[in-house]
């Protein structure tokens, strides 16, 4: 019988060769603040391609300096960025995977020194930085920086590009009313508070061509946040767009008490996935071949993004292999030890 997790997945003129995807993961280990990489980038995610993981998604990459979690964070916001970068992706290729890319920026999330800014000026909460509110031409540099963030990522040679809207960081920020109160064209209205998404998205179209994904935290779990059925509506107009995928994250937005079990998110990216008619990804304590093949065949999204796992178990495709009975091709490299 064949196994979904291995079947390769075609979108635009990309195929990966299974379903498998290494979630991106900030690793904080860049070093003098410059959002390069280093060795043990290059370590991290070609071990994961060499565990024949289909499609390696690097960690969110702040589109401008401002945009960073914290100092240590991956870069693209400079030109300088792009010549390593095209050296990962070239050896992450050559293992048989396809390389990603995360586009980010951290909005109030920023741990930084300097000033931090947001849709709004709403903190995160009472033990963090207040954030300016963005002026529209903050906006419109910030729309550009990803403009200019995709277009590098095109120059250094990546498959795949995914926008960071989830986990309360600056896309988020604007969608969600609990930390979006802006009372001119990018506040108030669903429509409104998806405007910055959309002409981010649209900014990204202009320099990219090939797929597509945007992460979306699926709920606030805040009963005047965002729920999954206002993303139901934001996929129909990401659909319109020519976006790709949805990869189906949730919370992070404000403080809360998320219940968390095995596969707890899987049942937002099928919603997603039946009611806006568009591909998802599933994420979140998928750890078991049996699971993922689940969610596959019971269409219920259309990639499986691993995390925490592929840290523990680099070589996990072949582990999650083995539980579904059944073996994978190893690099070329290890072919005389591998079954
Ligand atoms: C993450 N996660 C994450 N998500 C994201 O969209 N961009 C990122 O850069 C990061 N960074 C990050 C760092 C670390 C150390 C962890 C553990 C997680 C979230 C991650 O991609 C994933 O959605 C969650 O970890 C849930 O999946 P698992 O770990 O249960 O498979």
């Amino acid at each position: 019988m064949n196994r979904k997790l291995f079947e390769p997945y075609r979108i635009k003129d990309v195929e990966l060769k299974n379903r498998i995807v290494m979630s991106p993961m900030c690793m904080y280990s860049s070093m003098d603040e410059d959002g390069k990489l280093t060795p043990f980038h290059f370590t991290h995610y070609i071990s994961r391609a060499a565990g024949q993981t289909g499609l390696i998604m690097l960690e969110a990459s702040a589109v401008t300096p401002q945009g960073r979690i914290s100092p240590q964070d991956l870069g693209i916001w400079s030109d300088e960025h792009t010549p390593e970068l095209a050296r990962l992706v070239k050896e992450i290729k050559s293992y048989g995977s396809a390389a990603a890319i995360q586009l980010a920026h951290a909005g109030r999330k920023a741990v930084l020194e300097e000033e931090i800014a947001s849709s709004s000026a709403l903190a995160f909460n009472d033990n963090s930085k207040r954030p300016v509110a963005m002026t529209i031409e903050k906006i419109q540099e910030t729309i550009q920086a990803f403009r200019d963030g995709a277009r590098r990522s095109r120059e250094a040679g990546f498959d795949i590009i995914e926008i960071h809207g989830a986990h309360g960081y600056l896309i988020n920020q604007f969608l969600s009313p609990l930390s979006n109160h802006r009372d001119d064209e990018y506040g108030g209205s669903a429509e409104n508070r998806y405007r910055f998404l959309k002409e981010v998205i649209d900014a990204v179209k202009t320099e990219w061509s090939g797929p597509l994904f945007v992460r979306v935290s699926a709920t606030d779990y805040h009963p005047e946040g965002l729920t999954p059925d206002d993303h139901v509506l934001f996929a129909k107009w990401m659909k319109e767009q020519g976006v790709d995928l949805i990869d189906v994250s949730s919370g992070a937005l404000v403080p809360a008490d998320i219940p968390v079990y095995p596969g707890y998110q899987v049942p937002f990216a099928d919603k997603i996935r039946r009611e806006a008619g568009i591909a998802t990804g599933a994420v979140g304590m998928i750890t078991h071949g049996l699971q993922a093949e689940e969610i596959l065949r019971s269409e219920r999204a259309d990639l499986i993004f691993v995390a925490r796992e592929l840290l523990r178990d680099p070589y996990w495709p072949r582990t999650a292999a083995s539980q579904l009975g059944t073996s994978i091709e190893p690099p070329v490299q290890y072919e005389r030890g591998w079954k």
